[in-house]
């Protein structure tokens, strides 16, 4: 197989630390991003390019991704990563708090989408990646405004890929269940400054509950991005590939009760077209 030029952001720690050392591993180059653009611990060699970026500073992923595009020449592969959680019920969080997490979970990733999109169109080739969650297809409680942030890649990301296809580009949606990382910890995860008792119950449990399993997810990003890495090399790639047993049972329990919605009420569905 040829090989391919990554670029990963988010790459000190993590599913993208775990990409960009497989990637590394297997001959691949990489330009991944942190924000100091420092290389992260064990990452340095000779095909790895690490260049600053902070998600929410869109001036500076326009250059970046510019930067990144005449390394090599060229980027096949293109992976948003980088991205944090905002835990605490909706109503409990600020307009600061959901503003900064769709700047860096949404907007950061668009803005470099739309970046690199005028040089992937011109090698007419390429392929975007884009890391979601499974809280964008079943959210959870406490998690309503992480899962906003992702359920709105995965809308664009459904409607871009029809878009980019006549151009050869493919774009996929990664949708990970709870894996072993940082993204629990405090230095990733923000709970809202604010929590509002009533919630306690439901809200305030499911975050707790969250947290205290911190450390012991299911998911092993080095299998992760082993998979992540198989799918990018499929002939048809996928546009949603789900990562992780936990996620395949949620999504299927969503998809169970979307059809049983749709089941129990297809007549009132159907009783708003005008008739003939
Ligand atoms: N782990 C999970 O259970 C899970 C499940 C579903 C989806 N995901 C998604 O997977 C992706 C990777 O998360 P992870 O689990 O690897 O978490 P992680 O260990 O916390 O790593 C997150 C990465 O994103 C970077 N980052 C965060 N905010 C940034 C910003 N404003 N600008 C630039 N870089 C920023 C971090 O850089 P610093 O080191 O500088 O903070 C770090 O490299 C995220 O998009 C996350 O939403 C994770």
């Amino acid at each position: 197989m040829a090989q391919k030029i990554w670029l990963i952001t988010g790459i000190s720690r993590g599913l993208g630390h775990a990409l960009a050392q497989a990637v590394l591993d297997r001959g691949d180059l990489v330009i991944g991003t942190t924000r100091n653009g420092e290389p992260p611990a064990g990452l340095g060699c000779e095909s790895l390019t690490v260049l600053p970026l902070e998600m929410a500073d869109e001036r500076q992923i326009a250059r970046q991704v510019e930067v990144a595009f005449g390394r090599h020449g060229r980027l096949d592969v293109i992976v948003n990563n980088a991205g944090y959680g905002l835990l605490g019920s909706v109503e409990s969080a600020s307009e600061d708090e959901v503003k900064q997490v769709f700047t860096v979970n949404f907007f950061g990733p668009l803005a470099l989408i739309k970046a690199a999109l005028p040089f992937l169109r011109a090698q007419n080739s390429g392929h975007i990646v884009n890391i979601s969650s499974v809280q964008a297809i079943a959210s959870t409680p406490g998690a309503g405004l992480y899962a906003a942030t992702k359920a709105a890649l995965d809308a664009m990301s459904h409607s871009l890929a029809q878009e980019v296809a006549p151009f050869g580009i493919w774009v996929s949606l990664v949708q990970p269940g709870a894996f072993r990382t940082a993204f629990l910890s405090a230095h990733s995860a923000r709970r809202t400054a604010h929590s509002i008792d009533d919630y306690a119950a439901t809200s305030g449990r499911a975050v707790d509950g969250l947290l205290t399993r911190s450390g012991q997810q299911l998911g092993d990003p080095r299998r992760g991005a082993t998979a992540i890495i198989e799918a990018v090399d499929a002939d048809e790639p996928p546009l949603n590939l789900l990562l992780g047993s936990d996620a395949l049972t949620r999504t299927k329990a969503r998809l169970d009760r979307f059809d049983e919605d749709i089941r129990r009420w297809e007549s009132l569905t159907l009783s708003t077209d005008f008739p003939g």
